[in-house]
């Protein structure tokens, strides 16, 4: 009676792996560290005391995966797997699909042969394209995506509704994540990105710990509050009990449901600066750029669906947010590299 939770490793995995343990459930988690360290495993111990079974196997690997399916009862899924880079996705679009459509294929076809009914999936709200009005809600229409990376979640979403259709048995819960920031209030789990960050928080924080000069905010004449682009930020803590409750969801049968996960409240670059400033009480040094090409004036989510579906509510805030990402960053200013 386990709950396999692919990417588990990875920054939301891990949290989610965490609220998991946390509640009971017994969790088996499978991770190529692609894009994340064995640390984790010791982090997530730490919090919980808990130790969940681990496989280092890629799950585009049908033979290894199945392996994994053999071993273990597993009657949940949470397919966390997936690269995620924009900017990657662009110059290596094949890759993308390879690994995110295709370890989502390997996942059904062991689902069926297993008899495993039920599976959560990460998809974002990048799957609405280019918005034409906020907020969106879960029948706004989908497509039009502007990149490889957000086309990967598309296709699997459909992948998803025909793999629905031919399984009357299957019960999945789609899960559009809007822009995840926060980190564990411990400070031992975080967001570790390779590089320089494409995402805000994770750049605002390593201009905070002095890794970078400033921010470059992208952009002030955008049609918002004060020009800077709207994004609808959801505390990572909150976004991992979103998927307890999908789990919840998913035993009363509901076939293919899709839900929203965000605050469906928006906020602005200069207000997350201005925030962080105020929970870190600290200055924030910043050069308002170009805007960043793709990117849009507004984007948040309409919310009442996962509320009154399956008791959904964010419980965290922005100022929450801000001081749990600058605990994890002072405390880890190398991420998990010590
Ligand atoms: P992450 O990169 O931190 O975690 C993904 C994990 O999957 C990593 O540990 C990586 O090593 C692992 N992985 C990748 N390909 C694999 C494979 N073939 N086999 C086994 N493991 C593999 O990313 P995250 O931010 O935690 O995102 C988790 C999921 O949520 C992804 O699917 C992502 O696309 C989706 N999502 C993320 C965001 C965001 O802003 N972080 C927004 C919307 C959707
Ligand atoms: C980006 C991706 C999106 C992906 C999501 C999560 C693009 C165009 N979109 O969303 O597909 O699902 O990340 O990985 O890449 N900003 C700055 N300075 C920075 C970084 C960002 O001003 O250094 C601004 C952006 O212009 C935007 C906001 O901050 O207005 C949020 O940016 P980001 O964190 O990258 O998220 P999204 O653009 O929403």
């Amino acid at each position: 009676m386990a709950v396999l939770v692919t990417g588990g490793t990875g920054y939301i995995g891990s949290h989610t792996v965490v609220e998991l343990l946390n509640n009971n459930y017994d969790v088996v988690i499978v991770d190529n560290y692609v894009n994340s360290k064995p640390e984790v495993l010791n982090r997530i111990f730490k919090i919980t005391g808990k130790k969940p079974r681990f496989y280092e196997v890629d799950c585009t690997d049908y033979a290894k995966l199945k392996k994994v399916f053999q071993k273990e009862k597993i009657t949940d899924i949470i397919h966390f797997a997936g690269l995620k880079s924009v900017a990657e996705s662009v110059a290596k679009p094949q890759l993308y699909i390879d690994n995110n459509i295709g370890s989502s294929k390997v996942l059904l076809r062991l689902m069926d042969e297993f008899n495993v009914t039920n599976i959560v999936f990460s998809s974002s709200a990048t799957v609405y394209g280019v918005p034409d009005h906020v907020p969106l809600k879960e029948s706004d229409k989908i497509g039009g995506c502007t990149n490889p990376y957000g086309q990967t979640k598309l296709d699997i979403e459909y992948l998803l509704k025909d793999y629905a259709k031919e399984h009357k048995e299957a019960n999945i819960a789609i899960l559009r994540y809007f822009n995840p920031i926060g980190a564990h209030e411990s400070g031992l789990i975080g967001e570790d990105p390779n590089g320089i960050p494409n995402n805000l928080m994770p750049y605002i924080t390593q201009v905070a710990v002095g890794k970078r000069p400033h921010l470059n905010v992208y952009g002030d004449d955008y049609k918002t509050v004060d020009g800077t682009g709207v994004r609808d930020y959801i505390h990572v803590v909150d976004l991992a009990h979103g998927h307890l409750c999908a789990l919840k969801k998913l035993e009363e049968k509901p076939g293919l449901v899709i839900y929203n996960l965000g605050t469906g409240k928006g906020t602005s670059v200069l207000e997350l600066v201005h925030a962080f400033e105020k929970a870190n009480n600290m200055k924030l040094p910043y050069v308002i750029c170009p805007r960043r090409p793709g990117d849009v004036d507004e984007n948040y989510a309409e919310v009442s669906k996962a509320y009154k579906e399956m008791g959904f509510k964010t419980k965290l805030n922005i100022e929450d947010a801000c001081r749990d990402s600058w605990r994890w960053q002072s405390k880890n200013p190398n991420g998990y590299d010590k």
